[in-house]
């Protein structure tokens, strides 16, 4: 599937009631930036924060609020609204709104046009904290992600209402990002080609992450690391030749693409957890990049200089673990969890932890210490870990360790290669 640029894009863009509705009108303005063109459907609420009259001049078209205006349905049925739109935007998406997604309701426009739709939906909450981890939040979230429903944030911070955690809405160039990725992924509706395809993971849909992630220190220097992202490519092109349909979500290396995967180019850790939730639901998941622990706090927007005030201080925070997220009881959670240990020494015992801390199904473990060749080497020395026991393979190359892993996620569905 070829990705659909976003200068030609149609985005129906869904208002809902929040504060951060303000930040809509920007978000109007970078899409119109960049080519896209931009509808507006405002939710009774929406309008309580933000002109329908500022969303109409910034998209340069009328912003539709009313189901049953009679002078809106005549120009255009909100049915036909929905379908001439190659991507949905629900920005801000209250919880009230989720709720109403999640159960299927359509008692407004914006609901009406959400259900009525056949094209990919991408959603970016803003609430209250509380709101946000409420378990019945929690559970439409869930429900909407198992249903395709991508979502950028929300993100972490100082809100509105003076309370501080996860609620904020996405930035405006954080949501056209996973607008540009939800434009790369294919439509809800099977392809047929997919549905037709044949081999032990013919139905499957295998999500992988791969390489490395480069975080920024300022716009030319970054903390990387050695990773080839050989493993995870070859699983990839192994996935797709068992019939799977495949995206690899790949980490900056200059591998040439799978044939045959989608495939979703990101260089952070942030922007690699991101595109792993947007490409759930998945029966498999696979994470074999090797992503950086930490990020440098405040990335500088300027190179930094050399100067009488010596080297600079980096102060590091925490990346997100996307294994562990992914692999989080609830409905998203793909039915496969697979993860890499890359150790240098006690490999066995180091594998065992991860294996329970980040709550996956197996472990594959291998020793990278100097000498062993791992890292950008073709051949690959494995052991297998998982809550039952440990299988140790021989050295071979990686991609007969792809095809054997290949043959082991098969096995889990109930099918021998
Ligand atoms: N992983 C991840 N996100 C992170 C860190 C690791 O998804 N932020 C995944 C890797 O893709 C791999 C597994 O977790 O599947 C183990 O990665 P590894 O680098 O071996 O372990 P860490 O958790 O980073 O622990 P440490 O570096 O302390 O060994």
């Amino acid at each position: 599937m070829t990705a659909l640029p976003l200068s030609t894009a149609r985005i129906l863009l869904i208002i809902g009631g929040g504060v951060s509705a303000y930040k809509s009108l920007e978000l109007i303005r970078r899409l119109r930036e960049r080519g896209a063109s931009v509808r507006v459907v405002m939710t009774a609420a929406a309008k309580q924060f933000v002109s329908p009259l500022s969303a109409a001049a910034l998209s340069g078209a009328p912003v539709r609020d009313d189901l049953f205006s009679l002078v809106d349905e005549a120009e255009m049925g909100h049915i036909e609204l929905s379908r001439a739109a190659d991507l949905i935007v629900v920005a801000p998406a209250t919880a009230d709104l989720l709720a109403r997604m999640a159960h299927g309701l359509a008692n407004d426009l914006a609901s009406t046009t959400l259900l009525a739709t056949d094209k990919r939906v991408l959603v970016a909450a803003a609430m209250n904290v509380r709101m946000w981890l409420h378990p019945a939040t929690q559970r439409n979230v869930a429900t909407l992600a198992a249903d395709g429903v991508a979502f950028v944030g929300p993100d972490e911070g100082e809100m509105a209402c003076g309370e501080f955690g996860p609620g904020r809405m996405a930035e405006p160039l954080a949501i056209v990002e996973a607008v540009e990725h939800a434009l790369a992924r294919p439509t809800l509706i099977p392809l047929p080609a997919a549905a037709a395809s044949k081999g032990p993971l013919a139905g499957r849909h295998v999500v992988l992450t791969a390489g490395p992630t480069f975080e920024p220190i300022d716009p030319v220097r970054f903390i990387g690391n050695r990773s080839s992202g050989l493993q995870g490519f070859a699983i990839a092109q192994a996935a797709v030749d068992a019939g799977a349909r495949v995206t690899l979500i790949r980490g900056p290396v200059s591998l040439p693409d799978p044939k045959g995967a989608e495939v979703v180019r990101v260089q952070t850790a942030l922007q690699m957890l991101e595109a792993a939730r947007a490409a759930l639901p998945a029966d498999v998941f696979v994470a074999a990049a090797a992503v950086a622990d930490w990020r440098v706090e405040k990335a500088r927007d300027q190179k930094l200089k050399k100067g009488p005030q010596g080297a600079p201080t980096l102060s590091l925070v925490e990346n997100p673990d996307i294994l562990a997220e992914i692999a989080k009881p609830g409905t998203a959670r793909p039915a496969f969890v697979i993860g890499f240990a890359a150790e240098t020494e006690n490999v066995l015992e180091n594998a065992r932890g991860k294996l329970t801390r980040k709550g996956c199904d197996i472990i594959v473990a291998n020793c990278v210490a100097e000498g062993t060749g791992v890292f950008g080497g073709a051949d690959n020395e494995v052991q297998i870990v998982s809550p039952s026991g440990t299988e140790a393979w021989r050295r071979m190359t990686k991609a007969e360790i792809a095809k054997k892993l290949i043959g082991l996620i098969a096995l889990r569905f109930g099918v021998r290669t």
